[in-house]
Formats: C-alpha cells, structure tokens, sequence
C-alpha cells in the first residue's frame, strides 16, 4: 500500500458519499409527496435538506482526494487539455453536478419550504397546489440530472476515452 492508495481509499469514500445522496434524495422526496399533512411535509422537506448538506463534505472529499490522485498519477493540468482531456471533461460535468447541487436545487428547496410555511397559514394562496407542483417537477429533473451526470463521471473514468 502508498499513497495513491490513500488517496484512492479517499476517493472511493466520497463517491460512496455522492451515491448515498442520489439514492436518498429520491426516497425522502417520496415521502415528502406521499405526505398529504403539511407538517410532516414540512419535516420531511427538512431532512431532504439536511441531507443535501452532505454534498458539500462529499464534494470537498472528491476534490482533495481526485488532486492527490493527479499529484501521484503526475497528471498536470497543463494535460486536462491534451492526454487527459476525460479529465478535464469528468471535471466539467462535475462542475456541472456541483452548480445543480449546491446552488440550483437548495435554491427550489428553500421555495419549497416557503411555499409549505403559506400553505401552513389560515388563508393559504389559491394557486398553492400549482406551485407545488411545478416546484416537485424541479425537484424530479435535478435528481434524473444528477444521476445521469454522475453516471458520466464514473463511465469516463473507467473509460478513459
Ligand atoms: C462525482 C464526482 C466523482 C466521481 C463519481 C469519481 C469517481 C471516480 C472513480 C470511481 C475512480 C476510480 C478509482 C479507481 O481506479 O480505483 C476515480 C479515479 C480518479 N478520479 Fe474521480 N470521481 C469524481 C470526482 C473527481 C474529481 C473532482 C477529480 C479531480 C480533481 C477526480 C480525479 C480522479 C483521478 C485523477 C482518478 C484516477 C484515475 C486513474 O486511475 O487513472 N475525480 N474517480
């Protein structure tokens, strides 16, 4: 074992914590749309952000782990453009991945939460469910989005092409 294995053994630890995110997205999310009360819609809306808190851990993992395993695998970045152009692109769709990730979807999940907090209200707005519902078809796309964009990284990592 050296050090490339660490930072492999790293790696692996935060792909681990990107796919445990992609798999309990969608089942907290069908929870939060089976609920019909609004307060454990509330909670369950709650604990979906919890969650994605974790991404930003599981992304600073695989950044700081996938830089060590250049350094050992002397990958510059001067060849992200050349011999290791999957490289350079698994680094574009992550990119991707992180801006739906960390600005995109929390943006459709705090409009969600205010959206639950005027339903909770005595005169909720009349156009509530209509909402609702445009919000969850956002909230459906980022996870296919998701998945399918992680999906990339790992086939261009095995590939290699
Ligand atoms: C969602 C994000 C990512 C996923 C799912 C992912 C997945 C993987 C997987 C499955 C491996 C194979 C490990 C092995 O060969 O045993 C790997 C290797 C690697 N990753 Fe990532 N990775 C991600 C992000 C990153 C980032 C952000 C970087 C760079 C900053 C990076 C750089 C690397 C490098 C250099 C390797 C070694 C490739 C080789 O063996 O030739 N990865 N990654």
């Amino acid at each position: 074992m050296n050090w490339f294995h660490v930072s492999l053994f790293f790696h692996l630890i935060g792909v681990g914590m990107i796919f445990t995110l992609l798999l309990a997205g969608p089942i907290i999310e069908a929870n939060f749309r089976w609920e019909n009360d609004i307060r454990m819609k509330q909670h369950a809306a709650k604990m979906l952000r919890s969650v994605g808190l974790l991404s930003p851990f599981g992304a600073l993992v695989l950044i700081l782990s996938g830089i060590g395993n250049m350094v050992f695998l002397h990958i510059t970045v001067g060849n992200l453009f050349g011999s290791a152009a999957w490289l350079g692109l698994k680094l574009l769709v992550f990119i991707v991945l992180l801006a739906i990730g960390m600005v995109i979807s929390p943006k459709t999940a705090r409009q969600r939460a205010m959206l639950l907090d005027q339903m909770n209200q005595i005169n909720p707005p009349e156009d509530a469910g209509e909402k609702m519902e445009s919000l969850n078809s956002k909230q459906t796309l980022f996870f296919l989005a998701n998945w399918i964009l992680v999906v990339v990284i790992v086939l261009l990592t095995l590939f290699k092409p």
